[in-house]
């Protein structure tokens, strides 16, 4: 350090307020470093919260030590907070460290967060029943004891216990949000913005408005359209059986993937479901077989075939209607995206391989 920097230094603590300049104080002026950067002009009153504390920092003023993100007293005031360790617990459900692809539990994450936003209706909410939704209601009043949610009960379990250790956050959140990180942990998923503050249930949804496999076109297409959702939308939205296997429909073949790749989100589901045979070793539901021959479901249902990034599109718009189903609090949402894990543009084995990628998760 040259003289004229000493100078400087020491002419700009001079002007630091004094019982900081006391503390920074020291015989040496050597050991004089004061601000740096946009700091060094700031005048306090324009400080936000992150510049007085990196400006007492720098003036070694409070412990620097952060592990904040972990405990739930210093997380009262950021609402994201809790999401990053949250999603850490997440991960070790949802990635299978030997395959790098999504797991069971994923699977169930996203069905789950579709049954607990999809049990509600724009009919009853009209006629003063706007209960159901994105509420929660799911996992507080064990709604998977329903028949048409089985096949969910382990998942809730563990939800449950993921709940238990981060009290801090809604369960209507929790549900969107494992529902978005299972769907990011598959290779290719999208990455779904997620906003968090939805208020939680105090009653079970009104019962009947989960999708049947054995319904007719017609209704199913009624069904979600008293849910806001268009039959493009729909169409997206089924895609997400590119993940799924099935226990209970045919419980003589359960475990039976849903497409060739259910350990991957990517577009084979739309094709197979076309093809006049099923893939080897895959089952087909009644109702995708009915829907993507349907009129404006068919059309949305064939452009996705083989257009990974536009289905990718499709799903995250089509999914962020559905996860605000029953939330009247939108516009006091806050924006916790930055918990979630990375966006997995390739296949696992393709160039880069995903060990390495999901290493720098957060850290
Ligand atoms: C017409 C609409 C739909 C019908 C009739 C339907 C029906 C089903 C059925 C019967 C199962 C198998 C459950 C089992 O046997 O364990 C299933 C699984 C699944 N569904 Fe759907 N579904 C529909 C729409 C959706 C939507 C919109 C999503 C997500 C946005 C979704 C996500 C899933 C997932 C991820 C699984 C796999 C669950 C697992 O493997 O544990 N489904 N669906
Ligand atoms: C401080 O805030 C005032 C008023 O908003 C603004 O005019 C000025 O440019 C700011 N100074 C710095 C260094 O940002
Ligand atoms: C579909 O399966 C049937 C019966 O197993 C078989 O006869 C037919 O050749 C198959 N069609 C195609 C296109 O593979
Ligand atoms: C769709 O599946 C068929 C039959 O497996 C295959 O021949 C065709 O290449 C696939 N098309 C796309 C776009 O993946």
């Amino acid at each position: 350090m040259t003289k004229l920097n000493i100078k400087k230094l020491v002419a700009l603590c001079a002007i630091i307020p004094a019982v900081l300049s006391a503390q920074v104080g020291n015989d040496d002026p050597s050991a004089e470093q004061g601000l740096i950067g946009d700091l060094v002009n700031m005048p306090t009153s324009n400080l936000t919260s992150a510049g007085q504390l990196l400006r007492f920092w720098l003036l070694h003023v409070g412990s620097a030590i952060s592990n904040n993100k972990l405990s739930q007293p210093e997380c009262a005031t950021d609402v994201c907070c809790p999401w990053y360790a949250i999603a850490d617990d997440l991960t070790q459900l949802f990635v299978d460290p030997a395959t790098q692809e999504c797991t069971d539990d994923a699977r169930a994450a996203v069905r789950l967060g579709f049954h607990d936003a999809a049990s509600w209706s724009k009919k009853l909410s009209a006629d003063g029943k706007d209960t159901g939704g994105a509420d929660g209601s799911f996992i507080l009043f064990r709604e998977d004891e329903r028949p048409e949610n089985n096949g969910l009960q382990g998942f809730v379990t563990k939800i449950l216990a993921v709940r238990a250790k981060h009290p801090g956050v809604s369960a209507a959140d929790l549900i969107q949000f494992a529902a978005h990180h299972a769907t990011v942990s598959c290779p290719q998923g999208p990455r779904i913005a997620f906003f968090a503050g939805r208020v939680d249930a105090t009653e079970p949804s009104p019962p009947g408005l989960v999708p049947d496999v054995h319904d007719s076109s017609q209704n199913l297409i009624n069904l979600f359209m008293d849910k806001t959702i268009n039959a493009a939308d729909l169409a997206a939205l089924l895609g997400a059986h590119t993940s799924a296997k099935q226990f209970h429909v045919d419980e003589g073949q359960a475990t039976k993937p849903i497409d060739s790749t259910p350990g991957i989100w990517d577009t084979n589901f739309y094709n197979e479901t076309l093809q006049s045979n099923a893939t080897d070793g895959v089952f087909r539901f009644p109702s995708d077989l009915l829907l993507s021959k349907t009129e404006h479901v068919a059309v949305a249902w064939e452009g996705f075939v083989g257009e990974q990034s536009k289905w990718n599109e499709a799903y995250a718009l089509a999914y962020t209607r559905l996860g605000l189903l029953g939330v009247n609090k939108i516009n006091d949402l806050i924006d916790c995206s930055n918990a979630l894990p990375p966006h997995i543009p390739d296949a696992p084995g393709a160039i880069g391989g995903q060990k390495r990628r999901r290493r720098n998760l957060y850290h």
